[in-house]
């Protein structure tokens, strides 16, 4: 009798802010893509010049996560297919798939009226983490924080962010970082990081308005045009706008946006960023962009951008990417800050171009480097 063939190696993704919306659009998605019934639309890995990176296929990925709510994510999909943001049919037709991430979404903290020190946290998520690689045979898993944003952290005081960061540390996880929270850059956790062996990647995902900016800002600077102001309004709701309602925590996220600026334009330009809670709008949002510029003989010119995009269904394909890459980075024994990956993200670690085009091109150089690391 020949031997059952071997199972192909899986690959965990553990989610932090499990029963988002981006996490649910996550799991939906991928389920949705390994059963063909969506084309690969937004998924950058799918291109051809990641076939022989070596990445583990989306068929392998195995998802569970730390969230403090206890919406199950069924009905959350059901949610967001009443919103719009998923296809209206698509929750029953991976009902099997998103029960199953369900029965992986562990409570996470620290939760209302928690005594736990930072301490025990750090342990409790760090159990739970090795239990997840366990109980379903992972070869390895990657920590992926899609948690609601923070405040920026001020004080020595870890914030939920760098517990979970620290906990994958711990369990010897590589970590992506899709929020402007904090995680892995407490300095507290900076020793560890550096000594952890383990490949990391962030901060915030680069989706919409930022992603506009890091195509058009090199385009001003290259064209020698003198931008001399750039000014944003975003409005969204969902539970990302809410959170964002919060000055603090807006603070965090338009600190990204305007660095993208400064460094692709080379010159801070004048102009703000705003963000407001408009919670009828759900998950669409839109940002407008108004940048006035100076051309030949000081030509007063204005160019204004309107971007009304779906947030879940832009970053969801781009948590798949970058799980699929930094798990593939960690199996070719890759440790420390990811570079390369600055395609993705609005505050990328490590050192990188800031410019969209060039990032591109380090990612492409990145991806053959995976495929020849065999
Ligand atoms: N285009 C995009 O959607 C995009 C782009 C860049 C970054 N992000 C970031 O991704 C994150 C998720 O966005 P979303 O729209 O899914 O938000 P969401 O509000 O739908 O989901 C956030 C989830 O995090 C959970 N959470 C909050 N505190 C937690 C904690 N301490 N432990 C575990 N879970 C916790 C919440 O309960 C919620 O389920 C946000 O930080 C957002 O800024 C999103």
């Amino acid at each position: 009798m020949s031997a059952p063939p071997a199972r192909s190696p899986r690959v965990g993704v553990w989610l932090i802010g499990a029963r988002g919306s981006v996490a649910t659009t996550v799991v939906a998605g991928c389920a949705a893509l390994t059963a063909g019934l969506h084309p690969p639309t937004g998924l950058v890995t799918e291109g051809p010049e990641f076939a022989d990176s070596g990445l583990p296929a989306l068929s392998s990925l195995v998802f569970g996560g730390h969230d403090t709510t206890d919406c199950p994510l069924p009905k959350r999909a059901e949610q967001l297919a009443a919103g719009g943001v998923l296809p209206h049919r698509l929750p029953v037709a991976v009902a099997a798939e998103l029960a199953a991430a369900d029965r992986e979404i562990t409570t996470g903290g620290p939760l209302p009226g928690d005594t736990r020190t930072a301490e025990e946290l750090i342990a409790a998520f760090t159990e739970d983490l090795r239990g997840f690689v366990r109980r379903n045979d992972l070869t390895r898993a990657v920590v992926v924080n899609v948690a609601s944003t923070e405040p920026v952290a001020t004080g020595d005081d870890l914030p939920p962010s760098s517990l979970y960061a620290a906990a994958a540390l711990r369990a010897g996880c590589p970590y992506v970082n899709f929020t402007p929270s904090t995680g892995l850059h407490h300095p507290a956790l900076a020793e560890q990081a550096a000594a952890g062996g383990l490949p990391y990647a962030g901060r915030d995902g680069k989706t919409g308005q930022t992603l506009l900016r890091a195509a058009l800002g090199p385009m001003f600077a290259q064209r020698a045009l003198a931008v001399r102001a750039w000014s944003g309004t975003n409005l969204l709701g969902g539970g990302d706008g809410a959170a964002l309602a919060d000055p603090a925590a807006a603070a965090a996220k338009n600190a990204g946006k305007e660095r993208v600026l400064a460094d692709t334009l080379g010159t801070v330009p004048e102009g703000e960023v705003h963000i407001d809670d408009v919670p009828a709008l759900g998950d669409w949002k839109t940002a407008w962009d108004h940048i006035a510029f100076d051309g030949f003989l000081g030509t007063r010119m204005v160019l204004q951008t309107t971007w009304q995009g779906c947030d879940s269904a832009l970053a969801a394909p781009l948590v798949l990417d970058l799980a699929r890459l930094v798990a593939r980075a960690h199996e070719t024994g890759r440790s420390g800050p990811l570079g390369e990956l600055a395609f993705f993200f609005k505050d990328p670690v490590g050192t990188a171009p800031a410019a969209l085009a060039a990032q591109y091109a380090e990612l492409v150089e990145f991806a053959r480097q995976l495929g020849g690391a065999r």
